[in-house]
């Protein structure tokens, strides 16, 4: 058995409760009249709920038990980013004239180590899984290219873990920033992801064998492309015949943001193009 699969829930919950305390600043401007209104609707589905199954104390309490558990393992950024974050991205992005966006997830961690295009994504000296070349061109909803541009991109290895929330991975393992050369072009080296499973150890998992779901997102690579002036994309690309396209537990799939790779000829693994179009900011 690898070290890895010894990440646990609660190790994955804590670290991902931790780095969104560090990576995500919002302000209390939120106003009395729109919280009033958020709030009274959710607690409104909630009530409906209850009243319209004619939900038992026995239930009630269950829940009561399952969202104290959540909380205690850290497992709010893991439940969050898995059913509600699809439609936060949906909403935020509909009028974006941009590529395609999806959900962010727990797992991003800023400030990746910087190559200038073409780059290798640090990795294990025997890192396991298929060698993939992602390359392509970041340019303007107007067609011009952006130099300097940022690639940043993040992925689970071939086990479906990431580096710094499981245990025994190099700290930057599958992580980094490339920026574009002067036509905007990009080429990262990497290895292709697993499927990855959400922990089921824990209260996520507990309610994913209660309801009878499976836990699984398909493969995917995580990025984030950026340039001045230019609004940026949060977003993830997947893998043609891949498992769990039409399933992903996290709803984040678009027909979109499915990669084909195809051989190398030299045999030395898989290759493929995917370009990338940024709005300007308004
Ligand atoms: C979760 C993990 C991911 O890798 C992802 O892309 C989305 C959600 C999660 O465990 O919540
Ligand atoms: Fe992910």
């Amino acid at each position: 058995m690898s070290v890895e699969t010894q990440a646990t829930a609660a190790d994955s919950g804590a670290k991902a409760t931790e780095r969104f305390r560090a990576n995500k600043s919002f302000t209390s401007e939120v106003t009395t009249e729109r919280v009033n209104k958020l709030a009274s609707r959710a607690i409104k589905a909630l009530v409906d709920t209850v009243v319209e199954e004619k939900v038992t104390y026995e239930e009630y309490n269950a829940l009561k038990a399952w969202l104290i558990q959540v909380g205690e393992t850290g497992e709010w950024p893991l439940f969050l980013d898995v059913w509600i974050e699809h439609a936060v991205e949906e909403v935020a992005n509909e009028n974006r004239e941009s590529s395609k966006g999806t959900i962010e997830g727990p797992y991003y961690v800023p400030n990746s180590p910087v190559q200038q295009t073409p780059g290798t994504l640090p990795m294990r000296e025997d890192e396991p899984g298929t060698p993939l070349v992602l390359h392509g061109k970041v340019t303007s909803v107007d067609g011009n290219p952006l130099t300097g541009a940022k690639v940043e991109i993040w992925h689970a290895d071939d086990l479906g873990f990431y580096s710094q929330f499981a245990p025994g991975i190099p700290e930057w393992n599958l992580r980094g920033t490339i920026l574009t050369d002067d036509e905007g072009r990009y080429e990262i080296h990497t290895v292709q992801p697993a499927p990855y499973q959400i922990p089921t150890d824990g209260a996520c998992g507990k309610l994913i064998d209660a309801a009878g779901w499976h836990a699984w997102r398909p493969a995917h690579l995580h990025l984030k492309v950026s340039a001045e002036n230019h609004q940026l994309i949060t977003t993830q690309l997947y893998f043609q015949a891949g498992e769990h396209l039409t399933d992903d537990i996290a709803s984040a799939v678009k027909p979109e943001l499915i990669l084909d790779p195809q051989d190398v000829t030299d045999g030395s693994g898989r290759e493929v193009g995917y370009d990338f179009v940024l709005a300007t900011v308004n």
